[in-house]
């Protein structure tokens, strides 16, 4: 395999490819939502998530045209879950992905719409996942009804992982313990990272596996190593919000600090932070080494995404 980074950036483009066809035009009254939920999901990032998803789902054998409305999906509502944190009234920041956030150009009002509209639009997106099914299994029942049902157990994924069992919860426990300083212990701080970031990244490792008829076992190491890998990735992303650079990250660093929030950093301090992301990218590594279909992508991935700059 290429060099990863250049790698990523490929499959990055790639999946901007897929996900132009999905986005509405901005025209008529709605217009100026369609423009603000624009100006967020193509302002860029790593799309990881979606480079993920597709990558575990070629793993297994799934058809791309079934793939790609579940990865832009998934990258629809993370851009929405950045807009709305990124709120006064969540996290109160001003730059997101190299930009001025949303509710900073368009407004507050517009910027809580163009999330709504993002997560809404996530689903009408996920649901074309059935007519791509329709049209190549036309003349065959039978994998027809099967290809039905993995679509149905992958938007289940997607909608719990996102809600109040999944991201929303966490998001929530973020702001609870931002709102009682002092009340946080490990406990729910754990809960806290694997609930808010946790949840998404597991949608990325096994929506696609589940669309390409991975055994359970292997959807179970994948879940198991995405909680992992994304609890690291969110101490890393505490640990960058202390010592990396705003113009890598396109966002400002500081503003836990500033906001009072409950991070694994100051919880437990850095030495100890930088030990877990270690210890924790360990434990995704044996999870994806031991899966029945191995990728050195994703394997390589799983430590970059722990040790990221960016
Ligand atoms: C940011 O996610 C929010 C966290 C869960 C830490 P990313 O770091 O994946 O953000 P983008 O998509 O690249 O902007
Ligand atoms: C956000 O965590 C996780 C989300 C669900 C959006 P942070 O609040 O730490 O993410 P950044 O640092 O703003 O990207
Ligand atoms: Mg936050
Ligand atoms: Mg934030
Ligand atoms: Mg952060």
């Amino acid at each position: 395999m290429k060099n990863l980074m250049s790698e990523l950036e490929e499959r990055a483009a790639e999946f901007e490819r897929i996900l132009g066809p999905f986005l509405p035009e901005a025209s008529g009254s709605a217009a100026l939502v369609i423009e603000a939920l624009r100006y967020s999901l193509e302002a860029g990032g790593k799309r990881l998530r979606p480079v993920i998803l597709i990558e575990t789902g070629r793993m297994y054998g799934a058809r791309d045209q079934v793939l790609y409305p579940f990865a832009a999906a998934l990258e629809m509502i993370h851009t929405y879950s950045l807009v709305h944190d990124d709120l006064p009234a969540m996290d109160n920041d001003e730059y997101r992905r190299g930009r001025k956030t949303t509710h900073i150009v368009y407004g507050e009002g517009m910027a809580v719409l163009a999330g709504d509209a993002l997560l809404n639009l996530a689903f009408e997106t996920a649901l074309k996942a059935f007519d791509a099914i329709e049209s190549y299994t036309a003349e065959d029942a039978l994998s027809y009804a099967k290809d039905c049902r993995k679509v149905i157990k992958a938007l289940n994924i997607l909608s719990k992982n996102a809600g109040i069992e999944g991201m929303i919860g966490g998001q929530c426990a973020d702001l609870c313990a931002e709102n009682a300083p002092g009340s946080a212990d490990a406990e729910s701080l754990l809960y806290i990272h694997e609930h808010k970031t946790g949840s998404m990244i597991e949608s990325a490792f096994t929506i696609g596996a589940v669309l390409g008829g991975a055994p359970e076992e292997d959807i179970k190491a994948l879940s198991k190593a995405a909680m992992d890998v994304g609890t690291a990735f969110q101490i890393r992303d505490d640990i960058l919000d202390v010592e990396g650079e705003a113009e890598k990250l396109g966002k400002t660093p500081g503003s836990d600090l500033r906001d009072g929030k409950v991070t694994f950093v100051t919880l437990h301090g850095m030495d100890a932070s930088v030990r877990e992301v270690g210890r924790l990218t360990d434990e995704a590594l044996k999870a994806v080494r031991g899966l029945n279909v191995r990728s050195a992508f994703l394997e390589q991935l799983c430590v970059w995404l722990t040790s990221r700059d960016h």
